[in-house]
């Protein structure tokens, strides 16, 4: 633990309820590893003390902290700034306090990238990429992946109003590189048929639900780098039948701990000891 003390430094995690997170642990490991006197704690916020709670922060001796659900889009109206992806995203899961100001970022589509690139060695930008789902996990992934001049983006969705109105969003932003695809068999095929890379960004394949995955795996081919943002279990059902044909895969593991160290290094301006981190999440 860190030797609190009046130079403490205090970043906070809000969301209402507040079940288990991993996050207190690996931010209080790579804070510790880089001797860095910050301490990280989660907070439980009702909504009607949401706005008390954020006014207080900067007037105590917080230097940020990390929003979690319901507050990812509720926050922005307490911000004094907020970052372009973030703005693009629509919500704000990592703040700094500085100067009394508060100014909003969304490290989890970054996660997935800086994931995606250090676990694969691999570069996104320029690939045809497929994403299922389109709720606050894929408008991250999504929007980043757009920012990053990915080559095209298929977005399909249970709903397919929810992927149409991404799908206008993104492309409004960042040109017409995004294509809404019903959740019909042969539609699916015929997208993922020209992609590089497929994400699932459900919660489909997590417990107690292990055994279910989001897609038939009929659709998948060995040409396909497949990627879960589910990390609990952290080779799911998609993933194993991914590497049965011969595919590259990435569990949602690494996305949960980059996430994380993209905002260690926006409160702390050092570089995140990823290692650390990845350790922590198995303590
Ligand atoms: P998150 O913030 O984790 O992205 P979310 O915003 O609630 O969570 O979005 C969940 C996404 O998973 C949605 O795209 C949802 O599809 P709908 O828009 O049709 O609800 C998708 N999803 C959840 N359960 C699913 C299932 N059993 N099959 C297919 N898609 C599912």
């Amino acid at each position: 633990m860190t030797n609190i003390n009046s130079k403490t430094k205090l970043i906070g995690l809000l969301g209402y309820p507040l079940g288990h997170s991993i996050s207190p642990a690996m931010q209080n490991a790579a804070f510790q590893s880089q001797e860095i006197n910050n301490l990280y704690i989660p907070i439980e916020v009702k909504a009607e003390d949401l706005e008390t709670v954020v006014k207080a922060m900067p007037k105590m001796n917080f230097s940020g902290f990390n929003v979690t659900i319901p507050y990812k889009i509720e926050i922005i109206k307490y911000l004094d700034e907020i970052d372009s992806l973030a703005k693009s995203i629509g919500a704000v899961n990592t703040v700094l306090i500085e100067d009394g100001k508060l100014k909003g970022y969304n490290t989890d589509g970054i996660g997935f990238l800086r994931s995606f690139e250090a676990g694969l060695g691999l570069r996104a930008e320029g690939k045809k990429i497929f994403i299922l789902g389109s709720g606050g996990a894929s408008r991250a992934i999504s929007m980043t992946l757009a920012m990053n001049k990915v080559n095209k983006l298929y977005i399909c969705n249970r709903t397919y109003e929810k992927a149409a109105a991404l799908v206008v969003d993104i492309n409004s932003q960042f040109g017409n590189s995004s294509i809404a695809v019903p959740m019909v068999y042969e539609n699916m095929a015929e997208a993922l048929k020209e992609a590089d890379i497929f994400i699932n960004t459900t919660n489909v394949g997590t417990y107690p639900n292990a055994d279910e995955m989001s897609i038939d795996k009929g659709l998948l081919h060995s040409n396909l780098i497949v990627c879960d943002v589910v990390y609990n279990p952290k080779k799911t059902k998609l993933l194993q039948e991914a590497e049965k044909i011969g595919c590259k895969t990435l569990s949602g593991l690494g996305m949960l701990v980059y996430q994380g160290a993209q905002a260690f290094e926006i409160w702390t301006g050092v570089e995140a000891p990823v290692d650390v981190m990845f350790d922590a999440t198995s303590q």
